[in-house]
C-alpha cells in the first residue's frame, strides 16, 4: 500500500484530468514493479511538499538509503533524469537509476533534506541559490534530448491569444500584446545552448552532506538562462498586491547571476502571463497576483 499526498492527487486531477486519474490508479502497480526491479525492501511515507510526482524514501536490498520518484511521463517531466545525468551530481542530486517508460527514478537520498526556503536569512538563501544556478548552466552537446526555450516561446506566442479570449479577456490587452511580442522575439533568439531549469526555486534546493545544498526536481530545457532567473524571482516575491520590492529584487538577482536586468524582467512578464492563463484554464488558484507581477514588470522596466 502506498499513500499519495493530497496535494499531488489534487494537482494531477486539476492539471492532467483523465490522464492524471489513470496515472494515480496505476501508481501502486508501478511502485510494486519498481520494488522488484531495483530491488527496494522498504518504502517510507511519501514526502509532503511536492506537487506533481510520487516521492518517497526507500531502503534498497544492500541497506543503502535512496529516494523513489515516479512522475506521470509528459513533456515537462520526461527529461528530468537526462538533466541529472548531465550534472552528474555537481550541484544537483545524483541519479542512481532511471526507468523512463515508468517515469521513475531512484535518487540519492539528501539528508537532512530541509529546503533552502527554511533558511531564516533570506539574503544568504538568495546568494546560495544564485551561485548554484550559475554552476548548473552548463553547455549541452548538440545531440541533447531537451526542449528548446525558443520553441516554448513560439508555443506561448501561438497559444496566448486564444487562451486569453477563452478566459474572458481577464486583464489589460496591452499586457497580453506585450507578452506575445516578447515571445515572438524570444522564439528567434540566438541564446546560448545551456541547460536551463524551468522549476528552479528555493523549495527545490535541499540541505545535503556531499555539498551543503543540492538541487532536485529539474524541469530542463535548453536556452536562455534569464528564463530560470524569472522563475526564481517570481518564487521569491511576497504574496501581496501591489508587490513590494519588485525592482530591487530583479536588480539583486540580475547582479548575482550576471544577466541583463531588462532581459530578466521581460521573462518575468512572459512567465507571469503564462501562469495567469494556466491558472484561469485549470481553476487552480487566483490569477490576480500573476497579473500584478506581469504589470509590475512591464511598468518598472518600461516594457509596455
Ligand atoms: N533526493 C531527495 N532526498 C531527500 N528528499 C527528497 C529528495 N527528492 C525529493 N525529496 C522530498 O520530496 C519532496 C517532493 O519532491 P520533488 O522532486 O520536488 O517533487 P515535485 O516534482 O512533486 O515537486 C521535496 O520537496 C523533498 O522534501
Ligand atoms: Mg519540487
Amino acid at each position: 500500500m502506498i499513500t499519495v499526498p493530497a496535494s499531488v492527487t489534487q494537482m494531477q486531477l486539476a492539471a492532467n484530468g483523465e490522464a492524471g486519474r489513470a496515472w494515480l490508479a496505476k501508481l501502486p502497480h508501478l511502485v510494486d514493479e519498481l520494488r522488484e526491479l531495483w530491488p527496494i525492501v522498504e518504502i517510507g511515507p511519501a514526502f509532503e511538499g511536492g506537487s506533481v510526482g510520487y516521492v518517497a524514501p526507500v531502503v534498497l536490498r544492500d541497506r543503502s538509503r535512496a529516494v523513489l520518484k515516479v512522475n506521470l511521463p509528459d513533456g515537462e517531466t520526461d527529461c528530468e533524469p537526462d538533466a541529472l545525468a548531465v550534472w552528474n551530481g555537481q550541484g544537483a542530486v545524483r541519479l542512481l537509476r532511471s526507468d523512463p517508460r515508468r517515469g521513475a527514478m531512484l535518487l540519492e537520498r539528501l539528508e537532512p533534506g530541509v529546503s533552502l526556503a527554511t533558511l531564516p536569512d533570506r539574503e544568504a538563501a538568495i546568494d546560495i541559490a544564485c551561485s548554484l544556478l550559475r554552476r548548473l548552466w552548463v553547455p549541452v552537446p548538440s545531440s541533447h534530448p531537451f526542449r528548446l526555450v525558443t520553441r516554448l516561446a513560439q508555443e506561448y506566442a501561438d497559444a496566448f491569444p486564444a487562451k486569453y479570449v477563452r478566459a474572458g479577456r481577464p486583464f489589460a490587452s496591452s499586457l497580453l500584446a506585450c507578452a506575445v511580442d516578447l515571445c515572438r522575439r524570444f522564439a528567434h533568439d540566438d541564446a546560448p545552448r545551456t541547460l536551463a531549469n524551468r522549476d528552479f526555486h528555493l523549495g527545490n534546493i535541499l540541505a545535503a552532506r556531499r555539498e551543503p545544498w543540492l538541487v532536485i526536481d529539474p524541469k530542463p530545457l535548453v536556452g536562455d538562462p534569464a528564463f530560470d532567473a524569472a522563475h526564481l524571482i517570481r518564487s521569491l516575491l511576497p504574496d501581496a498586491i501591489p508587490i513590494p520590492g519588485y525592482e530591487r529584487l530583479v536588480s539583486t538577482i540580475a547582479a548575482r547571476l550576471g544577466l541583463p536586468v531588462k532581459r530578466i524582467a521581460e521573462w518575468v512578464l512572459v512567465r507571469s502571463v503564462e501562469n495567469a492563463l494556466w491558472t484561469l484554464a485549470t481553476g487552480m488558484g487566483d490569477p490576480r497576483w500573476d497579473v500584478a507581477c506581469a504589470a509590475a514588470s512591464g511598468e518598472s522596466f518600461h516594457l509596455l
